[in-house]
């Protein structure tokens, strides 16, 4: 059975990405749902609906394991898919990343760059302060970053300009991080240029590998070099074409539209 991985949209694929890599012969069925997209300016009981109806679509197929790889859903809608699909193992992306931050931190100071809506939900502080009781840590909501890397903006005076107003208020304080966790699926493109503005003292994390570690850990690997490369099989709910030409980036490959295959959650 494949592994289920489904996001708001593209920005999942970078999960994607590293699943494949540490999980190589394991097939995966991923799905965006490209239709809502953003998850993370929509209300909390919004989320778990749509959350619900795209793990519902996944499930349905037969799965082996859930990852929830859109941060969004992961930090509202969590508690409500393990229960629903228990004894399903259903993984989401705060914990790995609250432990690849924890893992990076020297000083203890972790600043969480997310959504709105993960923002609001607190959740990366409570899995952070779970690790590590003494973190000072502080979230900011950074949506446009989800718009350049939708437009492949990642580089550029642009992208410099809107990392700066982000992130110089958190930098500027007495006590500045030294670890920004990218609490947001989109936000791996984009880690050269922030890592520009953030400058060296700075480590930057996400949770893709440990997130891919955390699946090993439960499901064991298939030996992808004497069984082959998994198979993949990719859904959206809106337009195949924009799904592959944008999800490329994310994916680091390319993407057959024909091999999009769209689907429709109702409601
Ligand atoms: N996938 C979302 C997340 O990681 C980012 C895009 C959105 O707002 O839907 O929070």
């Amino acid at each position: 059975m494949a592994i289920g991985v489904f996001d708001s949209g593209v920005g999942g694929l970078t999960v994607l990405r590293a699943l494949r890599t540490t999980l190589p012969g394991r097939d995966f069925i991923y799905l965006g749902d490209t239709a809502r997209l953003p998850y993370g300016t929509k209300s909390a009981a919004s989320v778990v609906r749509y959350a619900g109806q795209a793990a519902d679509a996944l499930v349905g197929r037969g799965l082996s394991c859930l990852v929830v790889a859109c941060n969004t859903a992961s930090a509202v809608a969590l508690p409500e898919l393990r229960s629903r699909y228990a004894p399903l193992p259903v993984v989401g992306v705060v914990e790995p990343g609250a432990a690849a931050a924890c893992a990076a931190t020297r000083r203890g100071r972790i600043a969480v760059l997310a959504t709105e809506g993960t923002v609001r939900a607190g959740a990366y502080e409570r899995a952070i302060r779970a690790l590590r009781p003494q973190a000072a840590v502080v979230s900011a909501a950074c949506p446009l970053f989800v718009a350049l890397a939708e437009e492949g903006w990642t580089e550029g005076e642009v992208v410099d300009l809107v990392a700066r107003r982000y992130l110089e208020p958190l930098l500027a304080t007495s006590t500045a991080p030294d670890v920004l966790l990218l609490g947001c699926t989109h936000f791996p493109v984009l880690a050269e240029a922030l890592a520009r503005v953030a400058g060296s003292d700075v480590r930057i994390v996400d949770s893709a590998a440990t997130t891919a570690a955390a699946v090993e850990g439960m499901l064991g690997a298939v030996d992808g070099t004497t069984q082959g490369r998994g198979r993949l099989q990719l859904l959206a709910t809106d337009d195949a074409a924009r799904f592959a030409r944008v999800g490329a980036r994310f994916l680091g490959e390319a993407i057959e539209p024909a091999t999009v295959e769209v689907v429709d959650l109702g409601g």
